[in-house]
């Protein structure tokens, strides 16, 4: 394969997954989108939103605080998608999978768990 060919099917793989987000079919500033805030807040490809629409029209209720049939569906589909994360990651089992609101709300809870029940008074770290 010449490095022609390559670029063109890079291209190609580009523009395959760029259309499988609405959000960047615009244009800004007269130029296509190009979205590199994804620390903040990631874009959604089609299928995500599709779910997220779905789940809204037909689902939305409260996640193990209700006996109702929507409260059902949500705590199914809420605890499906974590045994597909733990799947996903082998883990050995579902219980290791925890559900956090962000990554900065994730890594605290690793810094409080892990390092209140390790640290010890005088133990130096360091970031390298
Ligand atoms: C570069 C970068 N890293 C991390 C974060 C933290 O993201 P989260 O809201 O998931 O805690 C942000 C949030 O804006 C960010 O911009």
């Amino acid at each position: 394969m010449t490095l022609a060919q390559d670029r063109t099917q890079d291209r190609t793989l580009a523009a395959q997954v760029r259309a499988d987000f609405p959000i960047l079919a615009q244009t800004v500033n007269g130029h296509p989108l190009v979205y590199f805030d994804n620390a903040a807040t990631s874009q959604k490809p089609r299928a995500v939103l599709e779910a997220l629409n779905h789940y809204y029209e037909y689902d939305n209720a409260n996640v193990h605080r209700g006996v109702h049939a929507l409260s059902a569906r949500a705590t199914d589909a809420y605890e499906g998608a974590r045994d597909k994360v733990a799947a996903f990651v082998n883990a050995a089992s579902r219980d290791e999978i925890v559900f956090t609101r962000n990554a900065s709300e994730a890594i605290n809870l690793v810094a409080y768990s892990w390092g209140m029940s390790q640290l010890q008074p005088g133990m130096k770290s360091s970031c390298r």
